[in-house]
């Protein structure tokens, strides 16, 4: 079965490298790009590509309110209509999607309303434009300039209306997390603001583990992350799609964080445990409480030897309430909310 499965991981990698080869694309890639107020953008580890244009691939940025939850406004960063919606008391959180997807999806929507009662504003960051294509690599290119957008809209709030960006929490998806945490750096590299929150919702492991693109727990005072389909590259064919390398203030493994109680056999849904991230937060927001044992693993978590089983934090949206650092283990139930 290993060498099965080794044999499979060369195929992917050999499509993979064929392309991602830079002589077999369409020549419009050169090492580097520069679009004015983004700054450049270099080709990284993995990743022989430079983000397309913020013309063809420009994120869309919908706003909802608690007395405006379905008909969006929009926001953008050429001027600033609609920007009155923010003050400096505002709080607000950004929904970003994953790879091939987009923001109207009711996987995300389905957060807006339970998060309208915690936060002023939501805001839905749609880059669907950057994360179609199938090309991977392409897409993850693209990430480093959609962060760059979200950083420039959150910096000409900040300036223009006063908001205060320690009430302003990012939550991404798979590539969206990454996002997340890119935004959140260029707002400090370039303009030394610092963010209050990310969450990274299992942010996706393939090509990004190691590289810049990869979020950090500089990228804002507080970040934590949720791992549900975390394995080795090699294990992409079992729909292990994210991370397993902890990169927050707190990072939570549910039931070990690779596999996921309620979803099927890897081949007959490869994206279940992927897409669990966003099941737990969403009930974490108000159905479930996720309490959590800080631990070296989830054999240890399992056969309770953790070296600090009394180091307790929620999983979700409350845990930046709780104190404590590290990797934190829990079991889930098997249903909807799972707790
Ligand atoms: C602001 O920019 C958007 C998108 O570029 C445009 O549709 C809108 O008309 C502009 N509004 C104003 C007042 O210039
Ligand atoms: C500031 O914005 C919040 C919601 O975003 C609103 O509740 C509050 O009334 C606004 N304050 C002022 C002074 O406009
Ligand atoms: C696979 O899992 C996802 C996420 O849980 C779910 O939305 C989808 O309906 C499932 N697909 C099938 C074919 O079961």
């Amino acid at each position: 079965m290993l060498k099965q499965l080794k044999g499979q991981f060369k195929i992917i990698l050999l499509c993979f490298l064929l392309v991602n080869n830079p002589i077999l694309s369409d020549g419009q890639d050169l090492n580097e790009v520069c679009y004015e107020i983004f700054g450049c953008f270099k080709w990284t580890r993995f990743i022989f590509f430079t983000p397309d244009s913020p013309e063809k691939i420009g994120a869309i940025f919908r706003v909802y309110t608690a007395e405006d939850p379905i008909e969006s406004r929009q926001i953008n960063y050429h001027n600033s209509s609609n920007y009155d919606i923010f003050n400096e008391t505002t709080s607000v959180v950004f929904i970003i999607h994953g790879w091939l997807d987009n923001g109207q999806e009711s996987r995300y929507t389905n957060l807006f309303t339970p998060l309208l009662a915690k936060y002023d504003v939501v805001v839905s960051v749609d880059w669907s434009k950057a994360a179609s294509g199938l090309l991977y690599p392409k897409n993850v290119a693209n990430c480093q300039l959609t962060g760059r957008e979200i950083g420039y809209l959150l910096y000409r709030l900040q300036t223009e209306r006063g908001l205060d960006l320690s009430r302003v929490h990012l939550v991404g998806f798979s590539l969206g997390a990454h996002i997340a945490g890119l935004a959140g750096r260029w707002l400090k590299q370039q303009y030394s603001l610092t963010l209050g929150r990310i969450t990274g919702l299992d942010a996706a492991g393939p090509f990004i583990d190691g590289t810049i693109i990869q979020i950090k727990k500089s990228d804002a005072v507080y970040v934590d992350g949720i791992h549900t389909s975390s394995g080795s590259i090699a294990s992409v064919v079992l729909g292990r799609l994210g991370t397993k390398t902890p990169f927050g203030h707190k990072d939570f493994y549910p039931n070990g964080g690779s596999d996921q109680p309620f979803c099927p056999f890897p081949f007959l849904n490869m994206t279940c445990r992927h897409y669990a991230a966003i099941d737990f937060f969403l009930s974490s927001i108000n159905q479930c409480e996720y309490k959590s044992t800080k631990c070296e693993s989830w054999k240890q978590f399992t056969s309770d030897k953790c070296d600090e089983p009394h180091t307790i934090a929620r999983m979700g949206l409350k845990s930046n309430e709780d104190s404590g650092e590290g990797s934190f283990y829990l079991s889930t139930g098997k249903d909807y909310p799972y707790c």
